[in-house]
Protein backbone atom coordinates (compact mmCIF):
# COMPACT_ATOMS: atom_id res chain seq x y z
CA UNK A 1 0.00 0.00 0.00
CA UNK A 2 1.56 3.43 -0.56
CA UNK A 3 1.21 5.74 2.15
CA UNK A 4 0.44 9.11 1.25
CA UNK A 5 0.13 11.21 4.39
CA UNK A 6 1.24 11.52 8.03
CA UNK A 7 -1.78 13.10 10.32
CA UNK A 8 -1.36 14.70 13.89
CA UNK A 9 -4.77 14.18 15.65
CA UNK A 10 -4.79 15.63 19.16
CA UNK A 11 -6.44 17.28 22.18
CA UNK A 12 -4.59 19.22 23.57
CA UNK A 13 -5.51 22.45 26.04
CA UNK A 14 -2.22 23.43 27.47
CA UNK A 15 -0.04 22.26 24.51
CA UNK A 16 2.38 19.54 25.10
CA UNK A 17 0.48 17.06 23.59
CA UNK A 18 0.15 19.31 20.51
CA UNK A 19 4.36 19.89 20.23
CA UNK A 20 4.75 15.89 21.14
CA UNK A 21 2.00 14.71 18.03
CA UNK A 22 3.16 17.01 15.90
CA UNK A 23 6.95 16.46 16.71
CA UNK A 24 6.52 12.72 15.91
CA UNK A 25 4.74 12.77 12.87
CA UNK A 26 6.68 15.65 10.87
CA UNK A 27 9.84 13.47 11.35
CA UNK A 28 8.01 10.50 10.52
CA UNK A 29 6.98 12.17 7.45
CA UNK A 30 10.29 13.84 6.85
CA UNK A 31 11.79 10.62 6.34
CA UNK A 32 9.10 8.90 4.49
CA UNK A 33 9.29 11.72 2.61
CA UNK A 34 5.16 12.34 2.81
CA UNK A 35 2.95 15.27 3.67
CA UNK A 36 1.66 16.01 6.82
CA UNK A 37 -1.70 17.47 8.00
CA UNK A 38 -3.34 17.98 11.42
CA UNK A 39 -6.54 17.73 13.35
CA UNK A 40 -7.16 19.10 16.24
CA UNK A 41 -9.98 17.84 18.43
CA UNK A 42 -9.73 20.27 21.33
CA UNK A 43 -12.16 22.62 21.28
CA UNK A 44 -15.96 22.05 20.71
CA UNK A 45 -16.54 23.06 17.35
CA UNK A 46 -13.95 20.43 15.54
CA UNK A 47 -16.16 17.81 17.77
CA UNK A 48 -19.52 18.37 16.06
CA UNK A 49 -18.28 16.29 13.11
CA UNK A 50 -17.25 13.03 12.53
CA UNK A 51 -13.63 12.03 10.75
CA UNK A 52 -12.83 9.39 8.09
CA UNK A 53 -9.08 8.06 7.44
CA UNK A 54 -7.86 5.50 4.60
CA UNK A 55 -5.33 3.28 4.25
CA UNK A 56 -2.84 5.71 2.92
CA UNK A 57 -2.59 7.73 6.21
CA UNK A 58 -0.61 7.14 8.96
CA UNK A 59 -2.28 8.91 11.82
CA UNK A 60 -0.10 9.91 14.95
CA UNK A 61 -2.44 10.24 17.98
CA UNK A 62 -2.00 12.16 20.88
CA UNK A 63 -3.88 12.44 24.36
CA UNK A 64 -3.50 13.86 27.47
CA UNK A 65 -3.65 11.29 30.77
CA UNK A 66 -6.21 12.19 32.98
CA UNK A 67 -6.58 10.36 36.14
CA UNK A 68 -4.25 7.46 34.79
CA UNK A 69 -6.73 6.94 31.75
CA UNK A 70 -8.33 9.34 28.58
CA UNK A 71 -10.29 11.75 29.41
CA UNK A 72 -13.27 10.89 30.01
CA UNK A 73 -15.08 13.65 28.37
CA UNK A 74 -13.75 12.91 24.88
CA UNK A 75 -14.53 9.47 25.11
CA UNK A 76 -17.75 9.18 23.50
CA UNK A 77 -16.46 11.69 20.43
CA UNK A 78 -13.07 9.46 20.47
CA UNK A 79 -15.50 6.35 19.92
CA UNK A 80 -18.37 7.10 17.42
CA UNK A 81 -16.63 10.15 15.55
CA UNK A 82 -13.60 8.24 13.43
CA UNK A 83 -13.06 5.25 10.90
CA UNK A 84 -9.93 4.41 10.42
CA UNK A 85 -10.63 2.36 7.02
CA UNK A 86 -7.41 0.09 7.57
CA UNK A 87 -5.30 3.16 8.62
CA UNK A 88 -1.98 2.84 11.00
CA UNK A 89 -2.25 4.58 14.07
CA UNK A 90 0.63 5.51 16.34
CA UNK A 91 -1.42 6.55 20.00
CA UNK A 92 0.54 8.51 22.19
CA UNK A 93 -0.27 9.14 25.49
CA UNK A 94 1.49 12.59 27.32
CA UNK A 95 1.57 12.40 31.42
CA UNK A 96 2.75 14.74 33.98
CA UNK A 97 5.54 12.30 35.61
CA UNK A 98 3.21 10.55 37.40
CA UNK A 99 2.35 7.77 35.72
CA UNK A 100 0.12 6.68 32.26
CA UNK A 101 -1.13 3.80 34.32
CA UNK A 102 -3.66 2.43 31.17
CA UNK A 103 -4.02 5.07 29.18
CA UNK A 104 -2.34 4.49 26.42
CA UNK A 105 -3.93 0.72 26.40
CA UNK A 106 -6.86 2.48 26.14
CA UNK A 107 -6.12 4.58 23.23
CA UNK A 108 -4.49 1.46 21.34
CA UNK A 109 -8.02 -0.37 21.90
CA UNK A 110 -10.30 2.64 20.87
CA UNK A 111 -8.41 2.91 17.79
CA UNK A 112 -8.08 -0.18 17.11
CA UNK A 113 -11.98 -0.45 17.89
CA UNK A 114 -12.60 1.75 15.00
CA UNK A 115 -10.65 0.26 12.46
CA UNK A 116 -7.04 1.71 12.74
CA UNK A 117 -4.04 -0.70 12.97
CA UNK A 118 -1.95 0.37 15.84
CA UNK A 119 1.52 -0.06 14.53
CA UNK A 120 3.70 2.22 17.07
CA UNK A 121 2.90 3.52 20.42
CA UNK A 122 4.40 6.11 23.34
CA UNK A 123 3.78 7.22 26.72
CA UNK A 124 5.66 10.25 27.24
CA UNK A 125 5.98 12.49 30.40
CA UNK A 126 5.37 16.54 29.90
CA UNK A 127 5.11 19.11 32.11
CA UNK A 128 2.11 18.73 34.60
CA UNK A 129 -0.24 20.71 33.80
CA UNK A 130 -1.72 21.14 37.57
CA UNK A 131 1.99 22.18 38.70
CA UNK A 132 5.47 24.11 37.92
CA UNK A 133 6.77 21.71 40.04
CA UNK A 134 6.44 18.57 38.23
CA UNK A 135 8.27 17.91 34.98
CA UNK A 136 9.13 21.50 33.79
CA UNK A 137 10.74 22.02 31.09
CA UNK A 138 9.86 18.18 29.75
CA UNK A 139 10.26 17.15 27.29
CA UNK A 140 13.63 18.11 27.62
CA UNK A 141 16.61 17.78 25.46
CA UNK A 142 17.34 14.12 26.56
CA UNK A 143 13.39 13.19 25.84
CA UNK A 144 13.99 15.04 22.23
CA UNK A 145 16.89 12.49 21.27
CA UNK A 146 14.28 9.32 22.20
CA UNK A 147 11.44 10.82 20.43
CA UNK A 148 13.32 11.65 17.73
CA UNK A 149 15.01 7.59 17.30
CA UNK A 150 11.16 6.54 17.83
CA UNK A 151 10.35 9.17 14.96
CA UNK A 152 13.06 7.49 12.99
CA UNK A 153 11.77 3.46 13.99
CA UNK A 154 8.08 4.43 13.03
CA UNK A 155 9.61 5.32 9.29
CA UNK A 156 11.46 2.40 8.74
CA UNK A 157 8.97 -0.25 9.83
CA UNK A 158 6.25 1.53 7.43
CA UNK A 159 9.07 1.26 4.53
CA UNK A 160 9.60 -2.33 5.41
CA UNK A 161 6.12 -2.71 5.53
CA UNK A 162 5.80 -5.82 8.07
CA UNK A 163 4.35 -6.05 11.08
CA UNK A 164 1.45 -3.46 10.06
CA UNK A 165 -1.28 -5.82 11.09
CA UNK A 166 -1.96 -3.94 14.21
CA UNK A 167 -2.32 -5.41 17.49
CA UNK A 168 0.85 -3.84 18.93
CA UNK A 169 1.38 -4.63 22.14
CA UNK A 170 1.86 -1.49 25.27
CA UNK A 171 2.45 -1.63 28.98
CA UNK A 172 -0.90 -1.49 30.77
CA UNK A 173 -3.82 -3.55 31.63
CA UNK A 174 -6.01 -4.84 29.18
CA UNK A 175 -9.06 -3.59 29.79
CA UNK A 176 -8.04 -0.86 31.63
CA UNK A 177 -8.36 -0.88 34.87
CA UNK A 178 -10.43 2.34 37.24
CA UNK A 179 -9.35 5.67 36.96
CA UNK A 180 -6.68 6.48 39.19
CA UNK A 181 -8.23 8.05 42.59
CA UNK A 182 -6.51 11.58 43.11
CA UNK A 183 -5.67 11.52 46.84
CA UNK A 184 -4.96 14.57 49.15
CA UNK A 185 -1.38 15.58 51.55
CA UNK A 186 -3.60 13.12 54.41
CA UNK A 187 -3.86 10.18 52.02
CA UNK A 188 -7.64 10.58 51.48
CA UNK A 189 -9.40 10.45 48.52
CA UNK A 190 -9.33 14.10 47.43
CA UNK A 191 -12.42 15.13 45.98
CA UNK A 192 -12.65 17.96 43.48
CA UNK A 193 -14.51 17.09 40.64
CA UNK A 194 -17.35 19.83 40.97
CA UNK A 195 -14.38 22.42 41.70
CA UNK A 196 -14.01 25.24 38.64
CA UNK A 197 -11.11 28.12 38.71
CA UNK A 198 -11.73 31.16 40.33
CA UNK A 199 -10.98 34.86 38.71
CA UNK A 200 -9.36 37.34 40.08
CA UNK A 201 -11.65 40.63 38.87
CA UNK A 202 -9.00 43.22 39.50
CA UNK A 203 -6.85 41.83 36.96
CA UNK A 204 -9.44 40.47 34.55
CA UNK A 205 -9.55 43.19 31.09
CA UNK A 206 -11.96 40.57 29.65
CA UNK A 207 -10.09 39.69 26.88
CA UNK A 208 -12.22 36.42 26.06
CA UNK A 209 -8.43 34.36 25.50
CA UNK A 210 -9.85 32.14 28.68
CA UNK A 211 -13.20 31.53 27.02
CA UNK A 212 -11.82 30.81 23.27
CA UNK A 213 -9.86 28.22 25.05
CA UNK A 214 -12.05 26.12 27.31
CA UNK A 215 -12.30 22.61 25.46
CA UNK A 216 -15.88 22.42 27.01
CA UNK A 217 -17.50 25.81 26.17
CA UNK A 218 -17.84 26.48 29.79
CA UNK A 219 -16.55 29.79 30.44
CA UNK A 220 -19.09 33.08 29.61
CA UNK A 221 -17.93 35.39 26.93
CA UNK A 222 -20.06 38.13 28.76
CA UNK A 223 -18.54 37.45 31.93
CA UNK A 224 -15.55 35.00 31.83
CA UNK A 225 -15.27 34.53 35.76
CA UNK A 226 -18.90 32.60 34.89
CA UNK A 227 -18.00 28.98 34.29
CA UNK A 228 -21.51 27.74 33.78
CA UNK A 229 -20.69 24.37 32.15
CA UNK A 230 -18.54 20.96 32.85
CA UNK A 231 -15.13 21.69 34.02
CA UNK A 232 -12.52 19.15 33.42
CA UNK A 233 -9.69 20.83 35.20
CA UNK A 234 -7.40 20.72 32.16
CA UNK A 235 -6.48 24.72 33.12
CA UNK A 236 -6.26 25.61 29.65
CA UNK A 237 -7.96 29.01 30.57
CA UNK A 238 -5.56 29.57 33.37
CA UNK A 239 -2.66 28.92 31.22
CA UNK A 240 -3.16 31.34 28.55
CA UNK A 241 -4.94 34.24 30.68
CA UNK A 242 -2.04 36.87 30.06
CA UNK A 243 -2.91 38.33 33.49
CA UNK A 244 -2.77 35.10 35.66
CA UNK A 245 -6.09 36.44 36.41
CA UNK A 246 -7.54 32.25 37.32
CA UNK A 247 -6.30 29.52 39.44
CA UNK A 248 -7.73 27.09 41.21
CA UNK A 249 -8.63 27.81 45.16
CA UNK A 250 -10.57 24.52 46.16
CA UNK A 251 -9.17 22.78 49.05
CA UNK A 252 -9.40 19.50 47.93
CA UNK A 253 -7.75 20.10 44.77
CA UNK A 254 -4.76 21.73 46.36
CA UNK A 255 -4.33 19.43 48.62
CA UNK A 256 -3.65 17.03 45.60
CA UNK A 257 -1.69 19.24 43.97
CA UNK A 258 0.59 19.07 46.69
CA UNK A 259 0.67 15.55 47.28
CA UNK A 260 1.23 15.20 43.70
CA UNK A 261 4.55 17.68 44.18
CA UNK A 262 5.68 15.64 47.09
CA UNK A 263 5.40 12.53 45.71
CA UNK A 264 6.00 12.43 42.32
CA UNK A 265 9.04 14.31 41.79
CA UNK A 266 11.39 11.53 40.22
CA UNK A 267 11.86 11.33 36.85
CA UNK A 268 9.37 9.75 34.74
CA UNK A 269 10.98 7.78 31.82
CA UNK A 270 9.23 8.26 28.44
CA UNK A 271 8.68 4.55 27.41
CA UNK A 272 8.00 3.52 23.38
CA UNK A 273 6.77 0.69 22.09
CA UNK A 274 7.35 -0.79 18.23
C1 LIG B 1 -7.64 16.33 35.03
C2 LIG B 1 -6.21 15.92 34.84
C3 LIG B 1 -5.79 14.68 35.27
C4 LIG B 1 -4.45 14.28 35.08
N1 LIG B 1 -4.07 13.02 35.46
C5 LIG B 1 -2.79 12.63 35.27
C6 LIG B 1 -2.37 11.31 35.64
O1 LIG B 1 -3.16 10.46 36.04
N2 LIG B 1 -1.04 10.99 35.51
C7 LIG B 1 -0.12 11.90 35.08
O2 LIG B 1 1.06 11.58 35.06
N3 LIG B 1 -0.51 13.14 34.63
C8 LIG B 1 -1.81 13.51 34.73
N4 LIG B 1 -2.22 14.76 34.29
C9 LIG B 1 -1.22 15.64 33.62
C10 LIG B 1 -1.39 15.69 32.10
O3 LIG B 1 -1.49 14.40 31.57
C11 LIG B 1 -0.20 16.41 31.43
O4 LIG B 1 0.04 17.63 32.07
C12 LIG B 1 -0.37 16.61 29.93
O5 LIG B 1 0.86 17.05 29.41
C13 LIG B 1 -1.42 17.63 29.58
O6 LIG B 1 -1.47 17.79 28.16
P1 LIG B 1 -1.65 19.24 27.47
O7 LIG B 1 -0.46 20.10 27.90
O8 LIG B 1 -1.57 18.95 26.01
O9 LIG B 1 -2.95 19.78 27.91
C14 LIG B 1 -3.53 15.18 34.47
C15 LIG B 1 -3.97 16.44 34.04
C16 LIG B 1 -5.30 16.81 34.21
C17 LIG B 1 -5.75 18.15 33.69
S1 LIG C 1 -7.99 35.33 29.80
FE1 LIG C 1 -7.67 36.30 31.81
S2 LIG C 1 -7.77 38.48 31.41
FE2 LIG C 1 -8.65 37.48 29.60
S3 LIG C 1 -10.87 37.37 30.04
FE3 LIG C 1 -9.98 35.45 30.80
S4 LIG C 1 -9.53 35.82 32.97
FE4 LIG C 1 -9.82 37.82 32.00
S1 LIG D 1 -12.95 26.18 32.88
FE1 LIG D 1 -12.18 24.15 33.34
S2 LIG D 1 -12.47 23.01 31.43
FE2 LIG D 1 -12.61 25.19 30.90
S3 LIG D 1 -10.51 25.77 30.33
FE3 LIG D 1 -10.73 26.20 32.50
S4 LIG D 1 -9.95 24.38 33.55
FE4 LIG D 1 -10.38 23.80 31.40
Amino acid sequence: MQMKKVWSVYFSPCGSVKQIACYIAGRAAEKLGLETATLDYTLPAARERSYSFGEGDIVVWGSPVYAGRLPNKLLPFVQNNFKGNGALAVPVAVFGNRSFDDALAELRNELENNGFRAVAGAGIAARHVFSEKLAAGRPDEADMVKIEEFSAKIADKIKKGEGLGGGLYVRGANPPKEYYTPRGLDGRPAVFLKAKPATDKDKCVRCGLCAASCPMGSISGDDPSEVGGVCIKCHACIHKCPRKAKHFDDEAFLSHKAMLELSFQRRAEPEFFI
